[in-house]
């Protein structure tokens, strides 16, 4: 069976210092975790301090963006071998925030996340339909056309978020989310995590689906004890 991945997008939250604190707390609680890959995504400038963090343990380090050239005049960019060069192995790509407001598009997504494999980090690429295009029925068409960017690799998974479901406390139920991978795994074989409150009380249920690969957490990843309890219903899973 292959491995879940649970990821933790922190997006803009936690300090270098509030970040450290909490991977030590944690990695307690995860020390002989073997069974699945644990990924965290903090900010930018909290990496140092988690890949330091989390040095001998099994927990992977994640960017949570990165711009497609290598080096150059792009003031405000990171790049794929800067991610590496701080000690990452994974970076997301193409997260509905970042489409909805940093101008982020599937062609963007596209070139990204082919610059970052060839750097050779693991990509989680996003994609999910809003809620107005699940009401109009074009949920297919929407990832269908956000998929047309990318081909299989090794290294690639894809995050569902159903964008209606971030950061809301509207979780797909785990049939729409069961369906929604379902159609995807036709379009592109690749894992594909779930993403959209997942917690504690809906974590078990969804990863016990064998089309739900992982799960990116975003709120529910900053608490201690909720990130601990969803890592936990990995295991059980
Ligand atoms: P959420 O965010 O868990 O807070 O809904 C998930 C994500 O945006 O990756």
């Amino acid at each position: 069976m292959r491995k879940k991945l649970i990821a933790a997008n922190w997006k803009m939250h936690k300090t270098p210092e509030q970040a450290q604190a909490f991977v030590s707390a944690f990695l307690p609680h995860v020390w002989e975790h073997t069974r699945d890959e644990i990924v965290l995504c903090p900010a930018f400038v909290a990496l140092p301090a988690v890949v330091e963090a989390t040095r001998d343990s099994q927990i992977g380090v994640g960017g949570q963006d990165m711009f497609w050239e290598k080096e150059g005049a792009y003031t405000g960019a990171i790049s794929a071998p800067m991610l590496r060069a701080v000690g990452c192995s994974h970076v997301i790509i193409g997260h509905s925030e970042r489409r909805q407001y940093f101008g982020e598009t599937d062609e963007t997504v596209g070139k990204r996340v082919q610059a970052a494999l060839e750097a050779g980090l693991f990509v989680i690429a996003c994609i999910g339909e809003t809620e107005e295009e699940r009401e109009r029925n074009e949920t297919e068409d929407v990832l269908r056309r956000q998929l047309s960017v990318l081909a299989p690799d090794d290294n690639l998974v894809l995050a569902y978020e159903p964008v209606w479901a971030i950061g809301t406390g509207k979780t797909a139920t785990p049939e729409m989310a069961h369906e929604a991978h379902d159609f995807i795994k036709s379009q592109l074989d690749v894992p594909v995590l779930y993403g959209g409150s997942v917690k504690p009380e809906n974590a078990a249920e969804l990863l016990s689906r064998s089309s739900i690969d992982g799960a990116l957490v975003g709120g529910a990843s900053l608490d201690l004890e909720s990130f601990t309890a969803i890592c936990r219903a990995a295991i059980r899973s």
